[in-house]
């Protein structure tokens, strides 16, 4: 028989999301009378905005007339041109067009992105983080198994706590990728400037890369945050950006993303010559990666149109009224409740000191709401849950009133 890759054998569980996927079907089928509320996976529950079908359409037209073939290979210049326009310059950042590359999914940008680095390089995460991070590096044979704590030798964790604001600093000790998210998934917290900052400065003076996850900047309700680490002087030179228009457009199954990578930031080769990251990532995409079709990018493009950006802008309202919601509901229900001031996720610390799976289970059997236990985002998310704001205003308030009445003090 033919050889695996071993390092899969190191993971520990299967995917988050499928896990949960696969209990909640299991309560379904021994339960089909159940009205069972997902605050789960965090995926939209709105349809497109009316501006981004409008433009879906026309697109498919277009299609018809003439001949769409491969496209530019990092994303038709409409687009690119668009998201250098209003997610960067507006913002006082000036991104190039050669330094933007469209995807289909944040989620494949930032597991793939692992594959341009020395199979040799340390990492550090923050703990609880997107398990794509960690997961994509165990599988690339880049640490170690995994102790009985849940922790991957060779990768260094950050613990995210309350006494941190769950937003921890850079490490002590030199790593060479750092993988943050702001705002964050699971915690819901948001990285303010001078959190960045020291990022950056930690960053440059150890020649390290941050790897910036900003798929839900648009949930920032303060115009004093940073949306960008671009914001942040010296980011040019030490950052990578992961960008997607899932969340905040309603495109998790539409498929569109980016990733900026300014041609200012560089790695080492192993005879020490300064080697572009943007260059390799180019080389990476355009090998591994046939463009975004040419109707979805147009879709994305409408996203910045006045229509979409004021449509959009509704639904990620609406959103975040859910958010507060939640929060205030649980909050008065006795819970101690973190996040979803700028973020979809609300971060709850699970009661009566039940680990983080048997809440989702005693939620789902007595309460029949789905949340995501945080253990799933990394050990220190032990006795912690997620509970999603993408629903209805109804099912929101039908779950909170199930959570308090079931589990509340
Ligand atoms: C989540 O719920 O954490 C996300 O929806 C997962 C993803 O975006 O891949």
């Amino acid at each position: 028989m033919t050889l695996i890759n071993d390092h899969y054998q190191k993971l520990q569980a299967g995917y988050l999301f499928p896990e949960i996927g696969r209990r909640v079907s299991a309560f379904q089928q021994e339960n089909p009378d159940a009205a069972v509320i997902k605050l789960g996976i965090g995926d939209v529950t709105l349809p497109l905005a009316p501006a981004i079908t409008e433009a879906l359409h026309a697109a498919v037209d277009e299609t018809g007339e003439a001949a769409y073939g491969y496209g530019p290979e990092n994303g038709y210049p409409f687009l690119k041109e668009a998201i250098a326009q209003h997610d960067y310059a507006s913002r006082g950042v000036e991104i190039a067009l050669d330094e933007i590359f469209v995807s289909d999914g944040s989620k494949q940008d930032s597991g793939n992105v692992q594959e341009i680095f020395d199979i040799g390089s340390t990492l550090c995460v923050t703990d609880p983080s997107y398990p794509v991070y960690v997961d994509t590096n165990v599988m690339a044979g880049r640490t170690g198994g995994a102790s009985a704590s849940g922790h991957y030798e060779g990768i260094v964790y950050l613990p995210a706590t309350e006494a941190n604001a769950f937003m921890p600093g850079p490490p002590e000790e030199r790593v060479d990728l750092a993988y943050l998210c702001s705002p964050n998934n699971p915690t819901g917290a948001v990285a303010t400037r001078e959190n960045l900052s020291q990022w950056v400065e930690w960053a440059r003076r150890n020649e390290a890369t941050i790897l910036f996850d900003a798929a839900y900047d648009a949930f920032i309700q303060d115009a004093s945050l940073p949306h960008s680490i671009f914001e942040i002087e010296g980011a040019a030179e030490c950052a990578i950006e992961m960008r997607s228009f899932s969340k905040r457009a309603g495109f998790t199954g539409t498929r569109c993303a980016y990733m900026a990578i300014p041609k200012t930031v560089m790695g080492r080769s192993a005879s020490g010559e300064a080697v572009s990251l943007n260059t390799l990532w180019s080389r990476r995409h355009s090998t591994k990666f046939n463009e975004v079709p040419y109707i979805i990018q147009k879709a994305a493009a409408a996203v910045f149109s006045p229509e979409g950006a004021a449509q959009t802008g509704e639904q990620v309202a609406y959103y975040m009224e859910n958010a507060r919601r939640i929060r205030q509901g649980l909050g008065d229900a006795g819970f101690a409740v973190f996040g979803g001031e700028h973020a979809p996720y609300i971060w709850m610390r699970t009661p009566g000191d039940l680990s983080s799976w048997d809440f989702f289970d005693q939620l789902l059997q007595r309460s029949h709401v789905v949340g995501t236990p945080g253990s799933g985002f990394g050990p220190a998310g032990e006795g912690f849950f997620r509970i999603s704001a993408f629903n209805s205003h109804e099912n929101v308030d039908e779950a909170i009133e199930r959570i308090s009445k079931g589990f509340g003090s």
